[in-house]
């Protein structure tokens, strides 16, 4: 009898331990990666962002030439509908920047105008100790072109017109923090630009 008692504790450490290896398995998917992000800034920007705000941009536009004023905006249900695919693609980009382990350019790539520009590797240094303002300045180009949206799916021409404005915005705000801060010209402009918005308010 008095060896069963010896033996009792013995045998729950067993199962504890048991239990514990049994819940190893679960611990490498836990620490899988959540997103890959494969593609860098500077390919998002000349892939996603870029093209997309540009077929925003040219979506509406006053033209003066000889035959008088020409307005282009979105006319037909498709047209509409083709502006909302870039305004969606162009919103959701600003989330792929936020991705985490997404590198500024390839290993190697170098500033086009180093007067003017960071080097991708200096870029990279601000992101990573600073994410909050990363992600603030991300977030600037989601909801500025969240604005163009709204207008899109109000078949707004005039306010999508003036969210284009906001769109720039968001990516001068971004630019001249990381791309070109040296370009004192870029940087002036957009202060300018700025201190106005506040004041038209
Ligand atoms: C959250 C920050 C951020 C926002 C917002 C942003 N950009 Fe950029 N962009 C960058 C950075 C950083 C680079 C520099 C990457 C490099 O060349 O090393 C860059 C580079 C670029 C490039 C050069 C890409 C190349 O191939 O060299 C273009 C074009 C560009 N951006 C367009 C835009 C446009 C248009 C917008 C707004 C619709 C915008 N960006 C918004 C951060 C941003």
């Amino acid at each position: 009898m008095r060896i069963i008692f010896l033996m009792l504790p013995v045998t729950v450490l067993l199962l504890l331990a048991g239990s514990c290896t049994a819940e190893q398995p679960a611990a490498p998917a836990a620490s899988q990666p959540e997103f890959k992000p494969t593609a860098t800034v500077k390919d998002i920007m000349d892939s996603i962002v870029d093209p997309n705000a540009d077929l925003i941009w040219e979506s509406v536009a006053s033209t003066v030439s000889d035959k008088g004023i020409e307005d282009k905006m979105p006319k037909t249900d498709e047209e509409w509908a083709q502006v909302r695919r870039y305004a969606i693609a162009l919103m959701e980009s600003a989330n792929l920047l936020l991705v985490p382990g997404r590198q500024i350019a390839k290993p190697g790539d170098k500033a086009e105008d180093s007067n003017i520009e960071l080097e991708p590797e200096e870029i990279q240094a601000i992101v990573d100790n600073d994410r909050a303002t990363w992600m603030e300045r991300a977030l600037v180009l989601h909801d500025n072109t969240l604005v163009a949206l709204k207008a899109i799916e109000a078949k707004d021409a005039q306010a999508l017109l003036f969210s284009g404005d906001g769109i720039d915005q968001a990516c001068e705000g971004c630019h001249i923090k990381y791309w070109y801060p040296k370009d004192s010209e870029a940087v002036r402009l957009y202060e300018e630009r700025m201190k106005e918005a506040a004041e038209a308010k």
